[in-house]
């Protein structure tokens, strides 16, 4: 008997890099490894249903956002089945009603396509499941995530680390054994208190679309002059962190962090063709932390990703003074005032 239809359900969460991926090698193979914080309510919701078809030539789906049909995505789905078809060959047999939304707001400038990639692999590693019980073999719950975030990162690198929590490690490190070019890792150590719970206050500085997407942004880092030295910093900065997320040392954490935040955005003023995606905001955003972090004593931090928005990360226990300061100082430099209070999370979740 084969399985005719049905349906899954599943959440991802977005991630925010500490250490940076930017760079990649064939079959999204990352030119070095990064380490992320998985959100907790940034998250994509998908909901997949199945049903068996007759001719399994062609992949079959229809795509829904917010419950209605949603063209423009086709492609990027349709491009991540033919790379993942050799991995699922299951998947022409099934024709696919994939209907998803956002927690956060659309074009909040907060991309969708980790969380997004990392929601459909979820339900289709269900799906894989399904199929695998029904021939008789229970899949283990290790090889369904490991799975799961490998497909992942063929839809979007960064997915990867976002299936699961709290903090995730992507890509070959000497240090840590576990961890691989292929799927993302739980951190393994024990993380240190001070970050239990921290928090990610994302300032919505820019809603506009990206100017540069982040394939041509990986793409540039092929004959860019400082890559190497990057891809051998990211490594450093890696192991440095490794040992910070372990002691706690906050100071030592936001040194790294903001390095790492300003050199993603170092390389791409230095690429050919060169960009600034930060805006005035942006600076004065970073000012303000930097003031208020040297008044205080206060260990604050930014964190930037391929664009305009700043995360605010801080431990749990000075999260009120530091929000009092936030809507004090910083929330006039948003679009809108608009910004979202996350923090680590958890990970995928069946629903
Ligand atoms: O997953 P991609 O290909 O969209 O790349 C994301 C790269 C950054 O967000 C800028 C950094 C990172 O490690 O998430």
């Amino acid at each position: 008997a084969t399985i005719e239809k049905g349906g899954f359900q599943w959440s991802a969460p977005s991630n925010i890099a500490l250490v940076k991926y930017w760079g990649k090698k064939e079959n999204q193979i990352p030119a070095n490894p990064s380490i992320s914080f998985t959100l907790n309510n940034c998250k994509t919701i998908t909901k997949l249903d199945f049903s068996k078809k007759e001719t399994n030539d062609t992949f079959s789906f229809e795509l829904l956002f917010e419950g209605k049909p949603k063209e423009d995505f086709k492609p990027k789905i349709q491009k991540f089945f033919e790379r993942i078809e050799k991995y699922c060959p299951y998947l022409k047999q099934y024709h696919f009603i994939i209907d998803t939304e956002n927690t956060f707001p659309h074009s909040s400038g907060i991309a969708s396509s980790a969380s997004g990639m990392a929601a459909l692999s979820m339900n289709i590693m269900s799906l894989e499941k399904a199929i695998s019980r029904n021939f008789g073999t229970e899949m283990t719950d290790e090889f369904f995530y490991q799975k799961a975030s490998f497909l992942a990162r063929l839809g979007s690198g960064s997915a990867c680390r976002s299936v699961k929590g709290n903090v995730v490690v992507w890509g070959e490190h000497k240090e840590i054994s576990t961890s691989s070019d292929l799927f993302g890792v739980a951190f393994p150590s024990q993380l240190h208190e001070n970050f239990h719970n921290y928090q990610d206050t994302i300032l919505l500085v820019d809603k506009g679309e990206k100017q540069v997407s982040s394939t041509v942004g990986h793409d540039l880092m092929h004959n860019h002059p400082y890559a190497e030295k990057r891809f051998e910093q990211a490594h450093t900065n890696l192991s440095a962190l490794k040992k910070v997320l372990e002691n706690g040392n906050l100071n030592e954490f936001i040194k790294i962090v903001e390095s790492e935040a300003l050199t993603l955005h170092a390389m791409m003023m230095t690429s050919m063709p060169y960009f600034i995606l930060m805006k005035p905001n942006t600076l004065e955003i970073i000012n303000k932390i930097w003031k208020f972090r040297n008044e205080t004593n206060i260990p604050i931090c930014f964190t930037l990703d391929a664009g305009a928005n700043v995360h605010v990360l801080y431990p749990e226990n000075v999260s009120e003074t530091v929000l009092q300061f936030i809507k004090g100082e910083l929330v006039g430099y948003c679009q809108n005032g608009n910004y979202i209070c996350d923090a680590i999370g958890n990970g995928s979740q069946l629903m």
